[in-house]
């Protein structure tokens, strides 16, 4: 006999395990970047279309789907018809894709975490990130050897998500108790912050103003559903996994709304956070808020690092917004690092 299945010790552990899976670097991190980067406030228009005909649609399916099968995703797919089963391991592959690489910035965010504590980057950010803390090559032809801070924040990460995922959904709905509501509750601390500093409202402008001639580029389209896919983790499998572990008598639409609505709040608070700070950054240095912002990986890594340097308050004000943000990456990013791993597992556990 098949032993039995493992389950969720309440709602609110599943809740909070879906948003904590949902909330994750792509909400602090790229879902500013991204807004900005097509049309600032006009973005919003796509966004929730997108989260309107996919995202909410698609994320009641994956609950029902793995509700209804009690199976990660190939198993699932498998049980709606045999030949299916391949879809579930295309959605495995994607975690497993996304699972090696996360893990690596969550290292790179231990690295920023230490160096919080004396502001490491002070005196050069782009030198810290690039030399320091990836030790760049000259191209993928030349290794270059490992980072050691990498290597060791790599290692804290698998350790965490091992112990974390080992004792199945007890743990994580354990760990989600924490690591769910100090995110939120930092960046609230963060937003406030950041909102009242001067010059934060040129940095809200240039995020929010909206530009909307790029409602008719396909590309916008494009990022709209992209990030709406991304962020509510939709096609990685997970929702289904974590949902196969919900007792039968579970509410699956209000379960997948409130998942959706707490995602899209975190990731707009986020942006008030990053751009209020930028806005005063460009104030600081004279310059237009254009001109400091880096829409990709350089924006958690660069820009806003310089941006707390040039803190008002000397080092100790500093240092505190430096350990909050880099505390609500790691908060936001370890559960969806589980959870992308969860699905890889659960894939194989079932079969
Ligand atoms: N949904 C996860 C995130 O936003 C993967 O980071």
């Amino acid at each position: 006999m098949a032993a039995k299945r493992d389950q969720w010790g309440n709602r609110a552990a599943f809740v909070l395990a879906a948003i904590g899976s949902a909330a994750g670097l792509g909400n602090a991190w790229r879902f500013p970047y991204t807004a900005y980067a097509n049309g600032g406030g006009a973005f919003l228009i796509p966004y929730f279309v997108a989260l309107f005909t996919a995202g909410i649609p698609l994320i009641i399916l994956e609950y029902g789907l793995g509700h209804k099968t009690q199976q990660g995703a190939p198993g699932a797919f498998k049980k709606i018809k045999e030949t299916w089963e391949g879809l579930g391991w295309w959605a495995v592959l994607i975690s497993f894709v996304i699972m090696s690489y996360y893990g690596a910035i969550m290292a790179w965010i231990w690295k920023y975490l230490a160096g919080s504590f004396s502001v490491a980057w002070k005196s050069g950010v782009a030198d810290y990130f690039y030399k320091e803390v990836l030790h760049l090559s000259s191209g993928p032809a030349e290794l270059g050897g490992f980072s050691t801070p990498v290597l060791i924040g790599t290692v804290v990460t698998w350790a965490l998500i091992y112990f974390i995922l080992r004792n199945g959904v007890t743990g994580v709905g354990k760990v989600v108790m924490l690591t769910v509501p100090l995110p939120v509750i930092l960046l609230v601390v963060l937003a406030v912050r950041a909102v009242t500093l001067p010059g934060a409202i040129e940095g809200l402008t240039y995020y929010l103003q909206p530009d909307f001639s790029v409602l008719t580029d396909p590309q916008v389209w494009l990022a709209a559903y992209g990030q709406v896919f991304f962020s509510l983790s939709l096609g990685f499998g997970i929702m289904i996994a974590y949902a196969s572990y919900l007792p039968e008598d579970s509410d699956i639409t209000n379960n997948a709304l409130i998942t959706t609505f707490a995602n899209c709040g975190i990731s707009f608070l986020a942006g008030f956070g990053i751009f209020g700070t930028l806005g005063y950054m460009a104030q600081a240095k004279g310059v237009a808020v254009a001109e400091v912002v880096d829409a990709g990986v350089g924006l958690a890594f660069v820009t806003y690092p310089e941006a707390i340097s040039l803190l008002p308050g000397g080092p100790v004000a500093q240092t505190i917004f430096a350990l909050v943000f880099f505390l609500i990456l790691l908060t936001l990013g370890i559960d969806s690092a589980f959870s992308i791993t969860e699905s890889v597992i659960a894939g194989f556990d079932d079969k």
